[in-house]
Parts: C-alpha cells; sequence; structure tokens
C-alpha cells in the first residue's frame, strides 16, 4: 500500500511494523471479525459503532489541530491540518450513517472537550504523537477495509447503502496512513533508538483496541434483551 503513494519504507520502520503492528491480534483477530460481523447484523449494535466513531473522529480531529498548532513545523502542519479537515468530515460522514439503522443520535461535542484537557497533560513532543496516529491511523485502514468486505458480502439494504461513505473515508485513511509513515520512517531511520517509543505507541493502541472490544461487548450485554427482539423482527 505504501509503495502506491510513493512511499518507500526504512528497514527500521519495516522491522517495527512487522514485529509489533499487529502481533497482539487485536484488530486481526477472528474475534474481531467475528464480533464486527455480529455488530453488522444488528442495527441497533450498528448505530451504537457509527456514533462511537464520529465522536473518535471528532476527538482525533481536535488533538491533531491542536498539536498541528503548536509543535509542528510548517510542512508537517500543512498536512495535519488537512487530515484534521478530514477526520472533522469523517465525523460527519459517520453521524450521517446512524438514520439508515433507523436510529436517532444527537452528537454532542463533550468527549471533545475531555479529550483536549487530557492532551494538555500528553507527551507534549511532536514524534511520540505522530507515532501515536500512525498507529491509529493503519488501525482504522486494517478495519475499515474489513468492514467493506463485511458489506460486500451482506445483502441487508442498510449496509449496502453505507458502502459509499465508508469507502470515501477509507480513501482519506489510506492518506494519513501513508504521509504519517513517511515522517514515522525517516524520524526511525536517523534516529533507530526512537523505535522504543514507536513499539510504546503501538503498544499502547494495541491495548485500547481491546478495550474497544470489551466495550463493544458489554453494550450488547446491556442490551441483550433489545438485541432479541430486533432478531426476530
Ligand atoms: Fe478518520
Ligand atoms: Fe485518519
Amino acid at each position: 500500500m505504501l509503495e502506491s503513494f510513493n512511499v518507500n519504507p526504512s528497514d527500521e520502520y519495516r522491522e517495527c511494523i512487522e514485529k509489533y503492528l499487529t502481533a497482539d491480534l487485536s484488530f486481526t483477530s477472528e474475534l474481531m471479525e467475528g464480533l464486527a460481523k455480529t455488530i453488522f447484523r444488528s442495527k441497533k449494535m450498528m448505530a451504537y459503532c457509527l456514533l462511537h466513531n464520529s465522536i473518535d473522529e471528532a476527538k482525533g480531529a481536535a488533538r491533531l489541530r491542536l498539536m498541528a498548532n503548536r509543535y509542528a513545523d510548517d510542512e508537517l502542519k500543512q498536512k495535519m491540518l488537512r487530515h484534521y479537515n478530514d477526520e472533522m468530515n469523517h465525523s460527519k460522514m459517520f453521524a450521517s450513517l446512524i438514520p439508515l439503522t433507523g436510529y436517532e443520535a444527537e452528537v454532542d461535542n463533550n468527549g471533545v472537550e475531555e479529550e483536549l484537557t487530557k492532551i494538555l497533560d500528553f507527551d507534549d513532543d511532536i514524534k511520540t504523537f505522530i507515532f501515536r496516529v500512525h498507529s491509529i491511523e493503519v488501525r482504522s485502514w486494517r478495519l475499515l477495509l474489513l468492514h467493506l468486505k463485511i458489506i460486500e458480502e451482506s445483502n441487508k439494504q442498510y449496509m449496502k447503502d453505507m458502502q459509499p461513505t465508508i469507502q470515501n473515508i477509507l480513501e482519506d485513511e489510506m492518506r494519513h496512513v501513508s504521509y504519517t509513515a513517511q515522517y514515522v520512517s525517516q524520524w526511525l531511520h536517523q534516529d533507530p533508538y526512537l523505535s522504543q517509543s514507536f513499539i510504546n505507541c503501538i503498544t499502547h493502541t494495541n491495548r485500547e483496541t481491546w478495550e474497544d472490544l470489551s466495550a463493544m461487548s458489554n453494550f450488547m450485554r446491556d442490551n441483550v434483551f433489545q438485541l432479541m427482539q430486533e432478531a426476530e423482527v
């Protein structure tokens, strides 16, 4: 994928990615695939996930803008601000899919505020930040590919209606993976000691993915009765 964006990854980058990024199996596991398939079968679950994605995109966007304005040099700043715009768009795009499930949701911005207070304590190092962003973008890209595969295999109309929007989001995510890969790859090549920090970021993201998996299961547990009723229809 990176080659198609003219990114030529350094050996240091390759090694970290190959050894660690998907090694914990969180987003490449059968569990993730099975859970995603289960979620997509239920409109209520689907609405929950779309809302969750919409909020996460807005939070990610807020972090990007803050870090871009504070710590990035001009070239990186331009790229990060474009990235910020894309993520804000994604937030709206995910929210716009919710009515297809027959549910409605109000997206409130409280979470974003909370996220911005958190970032004040966040490591203010731009390299560490881009390491984190890169690992998250790779996960988004891989998950969207999985979601598109499930949609393709499904004969449900509401899923088919979501396809074009998800495809558009995927294309942006691939761009995000590529430009961040270029920076990560170059920084690791210049200073191989940074690998440890990149691995820490990957570990953090993978741990969060497991938390997301548990949150989705808990949502199903908490809504088991409605999910059963929905299944009967
Ligand atoms: Fe996004
Ligand atoms: Fe992204």
